[in-house]
This record gives structure tokens, sequence and C-alpha cells, in this order.
């Protein structure tokens, strides 16, 4: 079966075309960071008309990167949630059209669901059952998987997540947007020993993190140098270094505990956040010491991408699931 997978909730414009027997066959994707980084962030209505840009012409070259006629499709599969609500539509209407026109079944996806399974996308992938942490700009979140769509949820943020911490203190340090990836480049520079940020909720029990304090905690750090001098790159490199270390291990100390909790020895690792060299070492390291193995995306599949959603729709039309020809509401918020 061949799947036609489009990812549009946010600034990232994404076609994929994946076949169950072959895997990933094309894939192409847009982002719209220029866009978007004079304003600091991204403006909700820009991002929808760019989507509508790109979107039509991103479905033909992946069709023909492929060498397939829209003909041999067997469904569409969207993001259809969470994200920002005229983004979503864009994206799903061309999907919910096409489908349409083709008299094909069209599949709304869960957009974290997409990020979950994309590591099965790789050449090795997890065996089902395993503990997954998805670190991205909206959701820090554990979760126990046991199956296509036998998800429990473990623990989560309490206020912001991973992702959208890194991108607000990398916007306190005057990194400018989008942030996380570059808070990531100048901790390389950090010294080790300057700092120790605090690790949120650890010492307590349970799954859930918080990450909002330690944006203040940055802050707080950077006026009291201030304070004594003018900011040197070494300061901001340093900072960064402690924002980081201090993410880093409050999330592999959770998946430590979750890993403990259920039992298992296998670990996903899913959404823009797993794309952190400095997160990635350390779960393996851990995970070697723990005789677990465990698992991410390739790179370019972490961040937003059409691919993860093609793959879940595909999933999802196996096991014998499709929407029906109906329009359904689209989720800006989805459990
Ligand atoms: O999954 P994603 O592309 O979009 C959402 O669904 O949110 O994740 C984007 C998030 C942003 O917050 C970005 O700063 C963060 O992932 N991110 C990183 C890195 N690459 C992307 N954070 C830390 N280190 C990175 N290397
Ligand atoms: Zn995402």
């Amino acid at each position: 079966m061949l799947v036609l997978g489009i990812e549009s909730s946010c600034d990232e414009t994404g076609v994929a075309l994946y076949s169950t027997q072959q895997g990933l066959l094309a894939d192409a994707l847009f982002s719209q960071v220029e866009l978007h980084e004079v304003y600091g962030g991204v403006v909700p209505e820009l991002a929808s008309r760019d989507h509508l840009r790109r979107l039509t012409p991103l479905v033909r070259q992946v069709m023909k990167k492929a060498g397939h006629q829209l003909s041999d499709l067997d469904a569409v599969a969207y993001t259809a949630g969470p994200g920002l609500i005229g983004a979503l539509l864009t994206g799903a209407s061309l999907a919910r059209a096409l489908a349409f026109a083709l008299e094909i079944p069209a599949l709304g996806v869960h957009h974290m669901e997409g990020h979950l399974l994309a590591p099965l996308l790789e050449k090795s992938p997890p065996k089902f059952p395993f503990v997954a942490l998805l670190v991205s700009g909206g959701h820090t979140q554990l979760i126990q998987v046991e199956a296509i769509g036998e998800y429990q949820l473990l623990g989560e943020s309490v206020d912001d997540a991973a992702g959208e911490a890194f991108d607000k203190t990398a916007k306190l340090l005057n990194l400018g947007y989008p942030g996380g990836p570059r808070l990531a480049k100048l901790a390389e520079q950090g010294n080790p020993e300057r700092f120790k940020f605090p690790r949120p909720m650890t010492n307590r029990p349970g799954l859930d993190f918080s990450f909002s304090g330690l944006k203040t905690h940055t802050l707080t750090c950077v006026r009291d140098l201030q304070n004594q001098a003018e900011l040197s790159e070494q300061d901001l490199a340093d900072v960064a270094w402690a924002f980081q270390d201090a993410v880093v291990d409050t999330l592999v100390i959770k998946c430590k505990r979750a890993l403990k909790q259920t039992g298992y020895k296998r670990l996903v690792i899913a959404g823009g956040v797993s794309a952190n060299t400095e997160l990635r070492q350390r779960l393996e390291k851990t995970l070697q010491g723990m005789g677990g193995e465990v698992f991410y995306p390739a790179l370019q599949y972490c961040t937003d991408n059409g691919a993860m959603i093609a793959l879940a729709g595909a999933l999802r039309l196996e096991a014998g699931q499709s929407d029906g020809a109906l329009f359904p509401a689209l989720k800006p918020r989805w459990p």
C-alpha cells in the first residue's frame, strides 16, 4: 500500500510517500525558518500562507521522485493536530481533497504519534514494547508503548516543554530563533565546571517534568554576571552549557526511572530535542550501563517532517483504521 503523508502543523511543510512493502520512497521538506526569523518566533498567519504556497509543488516533487502517479495512492495521511489551526487546515484540506477526488481513505494523524513512530523509519527499528521520551517544542512526555496505538502516558511537563525551555533560554541569551540548536552549539564551548543549575523535580518520586524554573534560574545567573561586568562570549557559553547540562541530566534521570518502573530495556527518543547530541550520547551511555538499547530517528526525522506522518498513516491503515469520507474537526489542542 502507498500512503502520502502531509505535515503542516507549525513552520515546516513536509510531504512524503511511504510504501508498506518498501518503506520510505521519497520525502521533501520546506522549512520556514527564514520567514519567521525576523519576528523571533513563528507568526501563524505567515505560516499558513507559506504552507499553501509550498504544499502542491512538494506533493508533485515527491510523486516524481518516487516515480508514482497520484492514482497509485491507497491513502492520504495528514497531521490533524495538535498545532496552529490555520497551518493544520492547509495540509488537511489538501489531503482531504486529494482523498475525495481519488476515492481513497484519508487519515488524520496525531502529530506526536508521528514523532513517536519516527524511529520505525530506521533500518534497525525498535521492537515493541518500549518507553518513549517525546521531547519537542510543545511536548515533553514519557510514554509506555505496548504496540501501535497502545500508549500510556507515564509523565509529562507541568509547564514548559524541553524544546520551549531551550528556545526561551536562547532568546534570553540573544541567540535568536530557532534557539534550541543554537544554544546547543554555543554550549559546546562552555566550561562544565563553572555553573551547576538545579535538576527540577528529580528529588521527589514521579515522572513529571518542570522546565520553566530553569529559564528563570538562567535569567538570574545572567543578571548576576551582568552586575559584575559586561557579558563575554565565554560567559554565555558557560551559561548555555549549564542550562543544557541540567535539562539533559533531568531527562536522563526520568528516563532511567521510567525504564525501572516498566521493566523495559528499550528507550525511544523522538521530537526536535532528540536531535541534541549531548542528550543522545548520555542516554546511549546510560542504556549501555543498564544492558538496554536506545533508538532515535535520523536527524532529519527528529524535527517535523512528512515521513513520520506517512508512516503513522500507513501503520494505521494496515491496522484497518481510517477516518471515513467526512472532514472531521482538526484539533489544535489534542491531549
Ligand atoms: O519536533 P519539533 O520540530 O517541533 C515540535 O513539534 O515542536 O521540535 C522543535 C523543537 C524546538 O524547540 C527546537 O529548539 C528544538 O526542538 N531543537 C533542539 C535541537 N534541535 C531542535 N533543542 C536542543 N538541541 C537541539 N539540537
Ligand atoms: Zn513536532
